[in-house]
């Protein structure tokens, strides 16, 4: 008998055809994965992030590696939102018809109000994620994500500026996440989006320095996996609106995890750099994990951890 499992997924007015969408930064804008395989058996494209200039990054080395991880320190590089709206975009939207995603990122709340602007302008854009990671530049480069109250002041110039569904993506390098959970959903955040990178740094022995350019960098891969499943899980306990769950996940049982610990629909990262094939081989995966638990569809598994 075969089993026809349900794997399609929905944060909430964005309908998936699977939970499997890729994370921001790790994927461009979906051209060069599409020369590897085709890129429509993704649930959803998240771009790269954009801010309102044009951005040349970090200084080299911007990448390195630790045990079952990376660190990077990018520097969002990326050509602004002129080219992005005008290249980037377009060319996506020729190659991809699912959901795609805007990752936006200010250094000033005008910034991310003007940018969300600019992507609800767009037809082609489903939902805006808020990376509310970037450092604000007029409180000392605090990054905004890492205030209650700054990261509620993002979400409501967004939320003004913008129609299309509203998605923040919380920092975990906080004490209490939960505290600015509720802060982004108190300001009508529609889903919340977690976890972005965890600060990190390794130094070489050799030169007795820092070995990225940027001396710190975000810490990603399945080393950070329980962290994003700890604040996935006190996300889900804190707040009403769905969470999208990223951090370390490289295989469908990560997935099923990931969307226990309350989870509606997942973004995989470094796996995909690891492996550019991750993202399908995972979602082709999943159907087998599911119908093995005994169920026969993927929604029944959002947020079953919780008592
Ligand atoms: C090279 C690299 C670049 C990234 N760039 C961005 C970015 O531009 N915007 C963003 O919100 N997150 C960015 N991230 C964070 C990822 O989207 C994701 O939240 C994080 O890597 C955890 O997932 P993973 O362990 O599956 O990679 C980046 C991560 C990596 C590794």
């Amino acid at each position: 008998m075969v089993n026809i499992v349900d794997i399609s997924a929905r944060v909430g007015s964005v309908r998936l055809k699977n939970p499997i969408m890729s994370a921001s930064g790790t994927f461009g804008f979906g051209v060069e994965a599409a020369r590897l395989y085709d890129i429509n058996r993704l649930g959803g494209v998240v771009m790269k992030g954009v801010t309102v200039q044009p951005r040349r990054g970090n200084p080299l080395p911007r990448v390195t590696d630790c045990p079952s991880g990376m660190l990077n320190a990018v520097g969002l590089e990326n050509p602004g939102v002129d080219r992005a709206l005008k290249d980037e975009l377009p060319a996506l939207a020729d190659i991809y018809g699912g959901p795609i995603i805007a990752n936006i990122c200010g250094f000033t709340i005008d910034e991310y109000a003007e940018l969300a602007a600019r992507f609800d302008g767009s037809d082609l854009i489903s939902a805006l994620e808020v990376n509310v990671s970037c450092p604000n530049v007029s409180h000392g480069g605090m990054t905004f994500g890492t205030d209650a109250k700054a990261a509620g002041d993002v979400t409501r110039a967004v939320r003004r500026a913008a129609k299309k569904p509203v998605w923040v993506k919380l920092s975990p390098n906080v004490t209490d996440v939960a505290e600015i959970a509720r802060a982004c959903e108190a300001e009508g955040a529609d889903a919340l989006t977690l976890i972005n990178t965890l600060l990190g740094m390794r130094i070489d022995l050799r030169s007795r320095r820092p070995v990225l350019g940027n001396t710190l960098g975000g810490l990603s891969g399945p080393c950070v996996l329980p962290v994003a499943l700890r604040m996935v899980w006190q996300a889900y306990e804190a707040v009403k609106i769905p969470i999208v769950g990223m951090g370390g996940i490289s295989s469908a049982r990560d997935v099923v995890e990931m969307t226990l610990a309350g989870a509606s629909a997942v973004q995989v990262g470094t796996a995909g750099l690891v492996e550019p094939s991750a993202l399908v081989d995972i979602a082709d995966a999943l159907p087998g994990i599911i119908a093995g638990m005994g169920l026969n569809g993927y929604g029944a598994l959002v947020g079953a951890a919780h008592g």
